[in-house]
Order: structure tokens, then C-alpha cells, then sequence
């Protein structure tokens, strides 16, 4: 159920208006719903009754401290892909004892942080990547725990940007790769191998790609035991779509077709979900500043922009644009622009919406890689973020100032011309 409803004419979020927000906190504005981050959450929890497992929620996705300590309360673990993602984790009161660190390309130091720290389990996608971890937990005296990320070559019928689990993509090994990898683990006193990851990409709509590496995964773990390689968990990634067009699956179906098809294998379970969490739960509210009617098309140029919210640019994405106070005028179709520099700035293209300037639109569905991939272009301060708790809001991120902009740079000397 989305916590985005009309009441008496005008949007809300759970029970606070969309327009009381922006006259408080201004726009651009994120602003998300603290019930159904919990429901999204939930519905994996309740789901996975019974069947030991960990859901590890892909910090990537949205990483605010506020959003990283609400999931850490309801028992998530935490899939992180940097030092900064992992220092996050922790900031926000996560256990780092329930964290896994996946990417392909963690560096020394990120390393020696996470095992310092002491993370569940490094998701390790390459040879050199798994020699460097030996070797520092070697200079360390310590044991790293290890899943090797295996590339099923499996096609998740996504965009071709997040499309992660064939081929000819960079992530994960191949299996007899793997299985070479999980040798050499087993004969280092440095490593533990203890399970098995992989990821096929994001924004997945149909679940059979997932049972097909599903099948993959459980043919090299019973080839691994074969060679006496017990491993105790099985990280199937995260991925599950959303519905910002057209319908995704619902989680627990999702996960009720996974633990049937892994019915008779009794590893624990470890899930990256992301979008899946948070997604729906945000929306982003903006101010039309400018209608601009030309002679092909019609033009509503917005406060916000790609900056803000860089989906539609990079992947074409769509999501729902939505007025906040819907109005009886014309429709027409509007492409929702921002202000930036670049044709590609678009948060939506031909929108059948009846408009006027000064209006605040809410585009749905942006609470999943919308503030955690903003920018400064155009040096355009970062947008406020808020959480909706039932009647009450929290500011949880506040407007960038103008003068944060520039506060690491410095001019050198004069003189130097
Ligand atoms: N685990 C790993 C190793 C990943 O690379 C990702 C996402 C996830 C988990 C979480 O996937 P999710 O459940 O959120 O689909 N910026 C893109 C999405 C990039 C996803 C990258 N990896 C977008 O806006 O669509």
C-alpha cells in the first residue's frame, strides 16, 4: 500500500502534506515514508520466517544515517561497496558483525578497514582481489571471512547499465574460476571460505532469471562439497524490481519461489535488497518555475534537475510525476525539465498534466538511488531530505549551502600566472 495517498485534494505522505512540507523545508525536497520503508523491510523478515537468514540492505540504494539506524533497529544487516558505505553503517549504529562487502574493486585500505572492523563476510570477484585480502589479514593476524561472487552469465532482462550477472559484464568469477579461488581460500590460513554470492543486476521484473542463478549457485556449491568445501551461507544478492510503470513482482512471491527452489539446501541465506526497500518509499518534490510552450513541445522547467535526480538521464527511466495539488485546467503534455546545462535534463517527457508556475509536482517512486546519486553540476547545492513518521517530520538531511560548495577547494598563491 503506498503511504503517498490524496487527501481532501493535496498529496500526502502517511498524514503530513506534501505542500506544508515544501513551505517549510523548501524544494528541490526528498521526502520519505518511515511506514513503508518498515513494511518493505517486514515483508523480507516475514517471508523468511524460519529459514536462517541475514538481509543485508544494499546501502547504495540510499544511504542517509536517519534511513541506515531505522533498518539496523528492525535487525538488518548491511551490503556495502565502500569504506565510506561501511563508516556510514556504523555511524548509523549498524553492526558491522552483519555486514558483507561487495565491489569489484576495494582497495588496501578499504580492506584493512572492514576487517578491522570486522565485517561478516568480504564478497571477493577476482583472483588479485583475493590474494591482496590474504595478504593483509596475513600482516593483520587475522582470518577474513570470504564468499566468492560467481557470474551465472545470466540474463536479467534489465537495463544494460545494471545488468551485472552475464558475461561480458566486470562482476564476478566464472565457475571453475571460482572453484580455483575457493582452493586457494581453503589452503590459506589467512581466508575463510564460508559462502557463495552473486547478483545478477537491479531493477529485475520477472523472477526466473533469479531461479536460473539460483540453480547455477546450487550446482557449484554441491560441486565445492564434493571437494570438501562446506560453506555455511548462500548470498543470492538483491535486484527485485519495483513497479515505477509497469508491475513487479511482489517480495514475498519473490521469496517464496527462492526458498522452494532451495528447499533442500540448508545454508543460511543472505539477501542484498536495495530498491526493492526503499524505492516507493520516496518521492522527490519540486516547484515548476517556468512553463514554456514552443512550438514542439511543452516545456516545464522545474527545480530540480538531473543533479537531484539522475535516473531518467542515465537510464531513460521513467517515474510517475504527480501534481500535488491537481487542478481542472487544460491538460497538456508537458516534458518536466530542470535548469541544467543539457538536453539530457529531464525528470519526465510528455506528462499529461494540467499545470501552472509556482505548482509543486511530487515524482514518485525516488526514495531508491535518487539522493544517493546526486551531484553537484552546475553547482547546484544538494537537495534537503525529510522522514515522514505518521504526523511527524524529521529533517534528516538539510539543504547544501552555497558556501559548502567550494568549502575543500582553495586558490593557489597569486603569482603562479
Ligand atoms: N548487491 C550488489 C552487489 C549490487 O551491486 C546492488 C546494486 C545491490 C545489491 C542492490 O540491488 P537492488 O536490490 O537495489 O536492485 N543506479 C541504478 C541501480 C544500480 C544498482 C547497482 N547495484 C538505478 O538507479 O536504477
Amino acid at each position: 500500500m503506498s503511504q503517498f495517498t490524496l487527501q481532501s485534494g493535496s498529496l500526502y505522505c502517511e498524514d503530513v502534506s506534501l505542500a506544508d512540507i515544501a513551505a517549510k523545508h523548501g524544494t528541490p525536497t526528498y521526502v520519505y515514508s518511515a511506514a513503508s520503508i518498515d513494511a518493505a523491510f517486514r515483508e523480507y523478515q516475514t517471508a523468511l520466517y524460519g529459514r536462517p537468514h541475514l538481509i543485508c540492505y544494499a546501502v547504495k540504494a540510499n544511504s542517509n544515517l536517519a534511513i541506515l539506524n531505522r533498518l539496523a533497529r528492525l535487525g538488518a544487516g548491511f551490503d556495502v561497496v565502500s569504506g565510506g558505505e561501511l563508516e556510514r553503517v556504523i555511524r548509523a549504529g549498524g553492526d558491522a558483525g552483519k555486514v558483507v562487502f561487495s565491489g569489484v574493486g576495494k582497495t588496501r585500505s578499504e580492506l584493512a578497514l572492514a576487517l578491522d572492523r570486522g565485517i561478516r563476510c568480504f564478497n571477493i570477484e577476482s583472483e588479485s582481489e583475493l590474494r591482496q585480502l590474504a595478504d593483509i589479514a596475513g600482516e593483520l593476524g587475522k582470518t577474513a571471512p570470504v564468499s566468492i561472487r560467481i557470474n551465472p552469465d545470466v540474463d536479467a532482462g534489465t537495463h544494460p547499465y545494471i545488468s551485472t550477472g552475464l558475461r561480458e559484464n566486470k562482476f564476478g568469477v566464472d565457475a571453475s574460476t571460482a572453484r580455483r579461488l575457493y582452493m586457494m581460500a581453503r589452503d590459506s590460513d589467512a581466508l575463510n571460505p564460508m559462502g557463495l554470492d552473486c547478483h545478477i543486476g537491479s531493477q529485475i521484473l520477472d523472477i526466473n532469471p533469479f531461479l536460473e542463478s539460483v540453480d547455477f549457485l546450487t550446482a557449484v556449491i554441491n560441486d565445492l562439497s564434493k571437494e570438501g568445501i562446506k560453506l555455511s551461507h548462500l548470498d543470492v544478492g538483491g535486484g527485485l524490481g519495483v513497479s515505477y510503470e509497469t508491475p513487479a513482482p511482489k517480495i514475498d512471491d519473490y521469496i517464496a519461489a527462492l526458498l522452494d527452489r532451495l528447499s533442500t539446501m540448508d545454508l543460511e541465506l543472505i539477501l542484498e535488497p536495495g530498491r526493492s526497500i526503499v524505492a516507493m518509499a520516496g518521492a522527490l518534490l519540486t516547484k515548476v518555475e517556468y512553463l514554456k510552450p514552443t512550438s514542439q513541445r511543452h516545456f516545464a522547467i522545474v527545480d530540480a534537475a538531473m543533479n537531484d535526480l539522475l535516473r531518467p538521464a542515465l537510464y531513460g527511466a521513467w517515474q510517475e510525476i504527480c501534481p500535488v495539488k491537481p487542478r481542472s485546467g487544460e491538460v497538456l503534455e508537458w516534458d518536466v525539465v530542470g535548469p541544467v546545462c543539457e538536453t539530457a535534463d529531464f525528470l519526465g517527457k510528455a506528462r499529461p498534466l494540467s499545470l501552472s508556475e509556482g505548482d509543486l509536482l511530487s515524482i514518485m517512486g525516488a526514495g531508491a538511488y535518487g539522493y544517493s546519486m546526486t551531484s553537484n553540476y552546475n553547482s547546484r547545492p544538494r537537495a534537503a531530505e525529510v522522514l515522514v513518521e505518521g504526523a511527524t517530520t524529521h529533517l534528516i538531511s538539510e539543504r547544501e549551502s552555497v558556501d559548502a560548495l567550494w568549502q575543500r577547494e582553495s586558490i593557489p598563491p597569486e603569482g603562479s600566472l
